[in-house]
């Protein structure tokens, strides 16, 4: 078992645990009530959670919105949830965010915790406190900076995730790699096959990575002032990609990751050999290299997204494998750098 700490400068203390079983959780719990939150298709998958006091929610981006923590919160009244009361979030990064956003606004705020239960979830969404919900399709507009209390990371759970998501979490493993850790992207590179088998020592060992990797990152900036920003690698046009599609979270960080890699390529960062073993490794994972979506399109939606800035987009790009670095882009040099992503 590894537990990885994140205390903050702001006094908040979130305790991640890896290598444990998920019924773990209710150790965790020193409130004597709990009210779950939880992924329907994880309830249905997972008996044990019929034992507490339910909320079931649909996981998808389109009802990761207010309405759905409006419906959240009618229930929590019903269930007579109080100030004493703990919720448990439990379910892949879209149940975490709705969840961890609704225990932190539902009177004032209420004590939470999540087990996680996708490999997205488990190496980048429930780590370090970003609760959020869409807002007329942009995505995470809404939201809290709130540590959970703990996060649990049964990776047994990670069997019955169905292999697309389970690919998709890979795009945010090897983002970490890529603004992190060189050998850990090597170790990505060498063990691509017995990754997509799930071997599970492998499995645990870059699990266990990209956590510690998040909690440094968390730990010096919780609100994102700084360092925590270079998380957002590939992130800028995957969310222009995820609002104008149906496409994953994961797989469009893949194709941003992408994207990404080339405009440092393009401001001479990295070299075409980089380019070329980024571009094998995320093809070879079965990750998307490109999207038909116009380009027209997601530059129109970058602009008006949260990234804005006068004339210029700060963007995350990476200086060599495993160091990211942050760059104001002109908007029009930004217009052709997608015109000419193919
Ligand atoms: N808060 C943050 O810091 C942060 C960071 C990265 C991503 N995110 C957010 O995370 C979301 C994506 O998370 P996700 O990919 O986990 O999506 P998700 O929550 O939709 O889970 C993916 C799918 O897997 C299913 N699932 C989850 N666990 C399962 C299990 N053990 N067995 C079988 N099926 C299972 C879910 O029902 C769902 O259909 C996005 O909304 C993204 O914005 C948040």
């Amino acid at each position: 078992m590894q537990t990885t700490e994140i205390k903050t400068a702001t006094g908040k203390h979130s305790k991640i645990f890896t290598g444990v079983d998920f019924t773990r959780f209710q150790n965790c719990l020193s409130a004597h009530r709990v009210v779950i939150i939880i992924d329907e298709n994880v309830y249905k998958l997972y008996p044990f959670f019929k034992n507490f006091d339910c909320i079931k929610i649909r996981a998808n981006e389109k009802n990761k919105t207010l309405e759905t923590v409006k419906n959240i919160i009618s229930q929590l009244i019903e269930l007579q949830a109080d100030r004493t009361t703990f919720i448990a979030g439990i379910g892949g990064g879209i149940t975490c965010d709705i969840a961890g956003f609704s225990a932190s606004v539902y009177m004032r705020g209420l004590r939470f915790g999540f087990v996680a239960t996708s490999l997205l979830s488990q190496v980048d969404a429930s780590i370090g406190g970003k609760n959020g919900v869409n807002f007329d399709g942009f995505k995470n507009m809404i939201g809290t900076f709130n540590q959970p209390e703990f996060v649990i990371c049964d990776t047994n759970m990670l069997a019955t995730l169905p292999q697309n998501e389970f690919i998709g979490g890979m795009s945010e493993i090897v983002k970490i790699a890529l603004i992190k850790d060189s050998e850990m992207f090597d170790s990505i590179e060498y063990n691509t096959d017995a990754i997509l088998k799930r071997d599970k020592k492998i499995l645990q060992e870059l699990i266990e990575k990209s956590i510690r990797h998040k909690a440094d990152i968390v730990r010096n900036d919780e609100f994102e002032k700084g360092e925590r920003r270079s998380l957002n690698f590939g992130h800028t046009l995957a969310h222009a990609i995820e609002r104008n599609s149906d496409i994953s979270h994961g797989f469009a960080v893949g194709t941003g990751i992408m994207f990404a890699a080339k405009i440092s390529k393009h401001f001479d960062l990295i070299s075409t050999g980089n380019v070329v073993r980024i571009k094998n490794l995320l093809s070879n994972l079965g990750l998307p290299l490109h999207t038909d979506i116009d380009g027209e399109i997601l530059f129109k939606t970058i602009i008006a997204d949260k990234k804005k800035n006068d004339d210029e987009i700060n963007f995350v790009l990476i200086r060599e494998i495993g160091k990211s670095l942050e760059k104001n882009i002109k908007i029009n040099d930004l217009k052709s750098l997608i015109a000419s992503f193919k």
